[in-house]
């Protein structure tokens, strides 16, 4: 089982993450550094900003930059997305092409708004009619809205998976609940939400050693079991 972070924004020049191929190698080193071995690239997708095609094109350039340097000893490289919440999203064409490649994997980024049960209801039709494994990405960033906690307990009953990022562990505040999460098998992935070497850095390893500490090895042989199962059969990208 690869110690997995299935939430990056190790691509260049594509978001808001890594600006160029350097800093893009730098991120998958410190990542190599803290034990990981496999890393999805999730580039932000904005339905209102991006036409799926035109994403997809721009990803595969991103990717093609970086192919030529990821060397062994580097985390193995899958491709996907971190698909921005939109209204109509449960009726969307082409939200399989967004998946981690080669899987039904779609990880979910919320709107950073007050939910409303209609929206919860396209989570729902995302994962029962459309079929999607879907993974709630940095749902611990969406409790600042104090009036979506009653949706979050009633997200979290559905079958879907949570992914917690690791920064959110590294500070005391807030940390309680998370654990409290893990711990009740409410949260089961986490992330790096990774952006670059200076700012949202690599710190998977990190988090990781909280949880470690906290909760015990189980706690991390669990999280490895639920990303190894996400990841596809067979070869990587990188091979
Ligand atoms: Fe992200």
């Amino acid at each position: 089982m690869p110690v997995l972070d299935l939430h990056s924004h190790v691509l260049p020049g594509i978001d808001d993450g890594s600006p160029d191929v350097e800093t893009s190698l730098e991120m998958l080193r410190l990542s190599a550094q803290q034990g990981v071995e496999a890393m999805v690239a999730t580039p932000h997708f904005y339905a209102w900003r991006n036409r799926v095609e035109r994403f997809l094109r721009r990803r595969q350039r991103a990717f093609e930059q970086l192919a030529p340097h990821l060397l062994p000893g580097l985390p193995d490289l899958y491709l996907g997305a971190e698909v921005a919440f939109f209204e109509g999203i449960s009726e969307a064409e082409m939200l399989e092409e967004l998946t981690l490649e080669g899987t039904n994997v779609l990880l979910l980024e919320l709107p950073f708004r007050p939910w409303s049960g209609r929206d919860l209801d396209e989570v729902e039709a995302l994962i029962e009619r459309r079929d999607f494994q879907v993974v709630l990405a940095h749902l611990e960033r969406y409790l600042m809205f104090s009036e979506n906690r009653p949706l979050l307990l009633e997200l979290m009953d559905m079958p879907l998976q949570v992914q917690i990022n690791a920064e959110s562990l590294l500070s005391w505040r807030g940390r309680g609940r998370l654990l409290k999460w893990f711990r009740n098998g409410q949260a089961h992935l986490l992330g790096s939400d990774c952006h670059g070497v200076e700012h949202r850095v690599p710190n998977l390893g990190q988090g990781r050693e909280i949880l470690r500490k906290k909760l015990g090895q189980d706690i991390l042989d669990r999280i490895d079991r639920a990303g190894a199962r996400l990841l596809p059969e067979g070869k990587t990208n990188v091979e």
